[in-house]
């Protein structure tokens, strides 16, 4: 079953409006002497960008046919942790950007300062916001503990900031395939995993379907930064939102250094591919998650 595309894009921006809906509900409110945080923090995180990990989270969620309310605050958290790490990639120290989501970046309205600071109370508040599940739900505990505990695991050292860590270390470095498989799994797979993963959780799957849900996550995840790669050489600053040429100007490793614009491509294809397949072993349908992760290749933003 596939969807057609003005119809597959008729409901993207439904879910991205009903996803920006979400956000919204849980911004905090912009009061106190300490108000220019909120106020940083709305500028970041409503700035536009895909939202596709939320989108993930619930397309996840619906395919095992979950009801619980628990998904959007953890749908808001996923966007909030992933927003942060945006913030701190473009501060000066790390990739010294100016653009994101077409705007200026944080740290350029609000100094670098309010930069740093947005980005902690981002992933602090992401926090904050997961556990209201909690409440919401209390007969869930269980399965909020599990998905907080992913949550936290794919966020931190082993995940997203163990990442971000390996790439900045490496920076200037010429790395092979191996280390820089391995920064792609941790700086962009582990919160797309965790995304799929607790869609999973909250929606009542099982052990082994969670594993394969993050490991669709997996492939989604390599598949989407080697595309980053190709559009940061490919595209434009207008298209993006971002600068293009930012890997360049890093000396950063990336696919496209490594093997070329259409070896790059093909992974991105196969990956994606792999993905389908592994998406095609779970029980349940969702043909429109079916359509975004192939949409996911052909992305240009
Ligand atoms: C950018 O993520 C950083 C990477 C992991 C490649 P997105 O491409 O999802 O950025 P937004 O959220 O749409 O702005
Ligand atoms: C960053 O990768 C991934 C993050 C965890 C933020 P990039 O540095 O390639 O992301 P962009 O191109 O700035 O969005
Ligand atoms: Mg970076
Ligand atoms: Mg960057
Ligand atoms: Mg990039």
């Amino acid at each position: 079953m596939s969807l057609k595309s003005e119809e597959f894009e008729r409901q993207r921006e439904c879910r991205v409006r009903q996803i920006e809906d979400i956000l919204q509900s849980y911004l905090p409110v912009q009061k106190g002497s300490q108000r220019i945080i909120m106020e940083a923090m709305t500028y970041s995180l409503l700035a536009g960008g895909k939202r596709i990990r939320p989108m993930l989270m619930k397309e996840t969620f619906s395919l095992f046919g979950g009801k619980s309310k628990a998904v959007e605050p953890f749908m808001a958290a996923i966007e909030m942790i992933h927003t942060y790490s945006l913030v701190h990639d473009d501060l000066p120290a790390m990739d010294d950007d100016d653009y994101r989501r077409g705007r200026k970046t944080t740290h350029v309205v609000y100094g670098e300062d309010m930069g740093i600071l947005a980005g902690d109370a981002l992933l602090n508040y992401a926090f904050e916001t997961a556990f209201k599940a909690f409440v919401m739900e209390p007969e869930d505990a269980l399965l909020i503990g599990r998905a907080l505990s992913v949550l936290g695991e794919k966020a931190g050292i082993y995940g997203m900031i163990g990442g971000q860590v390996i790439d900045v270390k490496e920076t200037g470095h010429q790395i092979s395939k191996e280390v820089l498989d391995t920064i792609y799994e941790l700086k962009t797979s582990a919160l797309i995993e965790a995304a799929m993963m607790i869609g999973a959780i909250l929606g009542g799957a099982s052990e082994e379907e969670v594993r394969t849900a993050g490991s669709i996550g997996r492939k989604i995840g390599l598949a989407f930064q080697i595309q980053d790669d190709i559009l940061d050489v490919t595209s434009t600053t207008q298209t993006l939102g971002k600068p293009v040429h930012s890997d360049e100007k890093n000396e950063k490793t990336t696919y496209v250094t490594l093997f070329g614009i259409e070896e790059a491509r093909k992974k991105v294809d196969e990956e994606s591919q792999d993905a389908v397949r592994l998406l095609k072993r779970l029980p349940g349908e969702n043909p429109y998650l079916e359509e975004l992760l192939i949409q996911l290749i052909h992305r240009d933003k």
